[in-house]
């Protein structure tokens, strides 16, 4: 796309700027007394979830206009070259089929001549075996006893899935199996590792490096502090030749879209699971990299899990875009981004379950979005994914929600919670409590996001009110409510902010698959580390940095 044909100057684009003009001025809680009935109209249900876009500052024609834009962008078109297996992901020359690794296994989907859902099915099938095997106790470290840990070592896509998804998920652990506990470490630093190097035991400690590029340095340092950890402990510092075998054979699973790699690092070829390089790693928790995610919950709630995304792949493929969840998702963030100016996304789940919910979608959303180059390398003229951040809401209430309240940002927030809860606890007493806690929860999600809204009008009287109590609302916000938080419900909620993301990416005409801003600081990273190690140099860096050197060093010296 050149300047000229760019998506800022389409009729549609040019109409609802002048309409934001109007807009701007109009405060939420007015919009609710123009019409009746402002949730029916703006609410929108499918694949088990509710999804309440009233709070939004918008109006029947502003979504009428936002509609039209998106028809202007063809995403209908780019939904399904996105789904078929075109190369969409252009900077990298390759497909991205995440929605591949959650097909069942009587579809198919030939991409570039070649069916790709039998291997995905093998993978699978391996992946299974897998897991009864530690399930069953047979998984055995080098000294002949069962596994019991597992620490998955990764970072970003390799890392944040499987942690989010694990947690989310704990209350579906299977009871009647040998338990295996899920660890991660991801942080290069050590400090995580260093942890459970002090706790577990390492005849029945089981890691499991993923990392589809094999190259990670975070992951790779993870790893190789956690070999040496068991050869000392188990193979006489790897003296003992027969056990060094076993530990490398035994302690380890690679999960990698490299498997040259792995063999290259030591990992036994029948230890490995593979990916594709057409699996984006942010998007890569439906396959291999899902593996502490079945060894937590086991192989029945894993595809639980991937047939809930599958249904929503089938929801953004096939419903038309005023009924679509993902994409009013999206048009509502590019309303609020490039036409009210607000530039700030809080993810606020009401279940403790949710707890890595927020860290996950900001990797998804910023490494997807946060681009300023179109498809054509053109500059963006508009703004693209808004700065996104969040935690359980309940604990944001004392944290940052002053913030949202009363302070000068305008923010976008989701909240997010389960309708349902508690209903498995078998303890009647436990469970009546449990399940007004719950009440209390849901009751402050749709409380705080009224007062959001509704500012001081939210109080019964108006009795006037100092400057310091006052709460101008006026603050958008999505409510997104799950019947039950399930394997097949938190797929669909994750699938559904995937194609969110790609549906912002289609009409800012940005690429959500590639993510070359993460490069130069690798590089330079490197170069740093030699230069900290050698301490030779150092003249070739900024003042800044060759200050920051000369303390470390100075440090290490005294
Ligand atoms: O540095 C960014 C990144 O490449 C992410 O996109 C990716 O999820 C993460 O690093 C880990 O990469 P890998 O799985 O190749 O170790």
């Amino acid at each position: 796309m050149t300047q000229s044909t760019m998506i800022h100057h389409s009729p549609a684009w040019q109409k609802l700027a002048a309409h934001a003009d109007e807009m701007r001025n109009v405060h939420l809680k007015s919009l609710f007394t123009e019409h009746s009935g402002r949730h029916a109209r703006f609410t929108r249900r499918g694949v088990g979830l509710t999804l309440d876009l009233s709070k939004h500052r918008w109006r029947d024609e502003t979504l009428a206009m936002l509609l039209e834009l998106a028809r202007e962008a063809d995403l209908e078109g780019a939904i399904a070259r996105l789904q078929n297996g075109e190369r969409v992901n252009l900077s990298e020359d390759r497909p991205a089929l995440h929605t591949a690794l959650r097909l069942p296994p009587e579809a198919s989907l030939v991409v570039e001549g070649e069916d790709v859902v039998p291997d995905v099915h093998e993978t699978l099938a391996r992946m299974q075996a897998m897991v009864e095997k530690c399930h069953a106790g047979q998984w055995r470290g080098a000294t002949g006893r069962p596994i019991t840990d597992v620490v998955n070592l990764g970072v970003g896509g390799s890392d944040l899935g499987p942690l989010m998804v694990t947690h989310a998920l704990a209350d579906y652990r299977p009871r009647d199996v040998h338990q295996v506990d899920i660890h991660f470490a991801s942080t290069m630093d050590g400090s995580q590792l260093a942890d459970y190097l002090t706790r577990f035991n390492p005849a029945t400690t089981l890691f499991v490096l993923s990392s589809k590029s094999f190259t990670t340095i975070d992951t790779l340092s993870n790893a190789s502090t956690a070999r040496d950890w068991l050869m000392t402990r188990l193979a006489d510092g790897g003296q003992d030749t027969e056990m060094s075998e076993l530990v490398m054979r035994q302690h380890f699973i690679g999960v990698s879209a490299k498997p040259e790699r792995m063999s290259e690092w030591g990992i036994d070829p029948r230890h490995q699971l593979r990916f594709w390089e057409w699996v984006g790693g942010r998007y890569s928790l439906w396959g291999a990299i899902g593996l502490p995610i079945a060894l937590a919950v086991g192989m029945d709630n894993f595809r639980e899990l991937l047939a809930g995304a599958h249904d929503m792949d089938r929801h953004f493929r096939e419903t038309p875009l005023e009924d679509n969840l993902p994409v009013l998702l999206a048009l509502a963030g590019i309303w609020n981004v490039n036409f009210l100016d607000v530039r700030a996304h809080s993810i606020l789940p009401y279940d403790g379950r949710l707890e890595y919910f927020a860290s996950y979608l900001e990797q998804l959303e910023m490494e997807s979005n946060g681009k300023s180059v179109t498809n054509d390398g053109e500059i963006t003229p508009y703004s693209t994914c808004p700065v996104l951040w969040g935690q359980l809401g309940p604990n944001a209430q004392h944290a940052f929600y002053q913030l949202l309240h009363q302070g000068t940002q305008a923010v976008e927030c989701d909240f997010i919670a389960p309708v349902r809860r508690y209903d498995r606890v078998e303890d009647p007493a436990t469970r009546a409590h449990l399940k007004a806690q719950h009440r209390l929860t849901l009751a402050n999600c749709i409380a705080q996001s009224r007062v959001l809204m509704l500012g001081d009008e939210a109080l019964p009287s108006d009795v006037p009110r100092p400057s310091h109590k006052r709460y101008r609302g006026n603050q958008p916000s999505t409510t997104l409510l799950l019947d039950r938080l399930t394997p097949r419900s938190l797929g669909a909620l994750i699938a559904l902010y995937e194609h969110k993301v790609f549906a912002q990416a289609t009409l800012w005409d940005i690429n959500p698959f590639d993510q070359w801003g993460v490069e130069l600081g690798k590089q330079i990273a490197s170069e740093t580390e030699q230069i900290l190690a050698s301490r030779r140099g150092a003249e070739t860096l900024d003042d800044s940095s060759r200050g920051l050197l000369d303390v470390v060093w100075q440090a290490q010296d005294g």
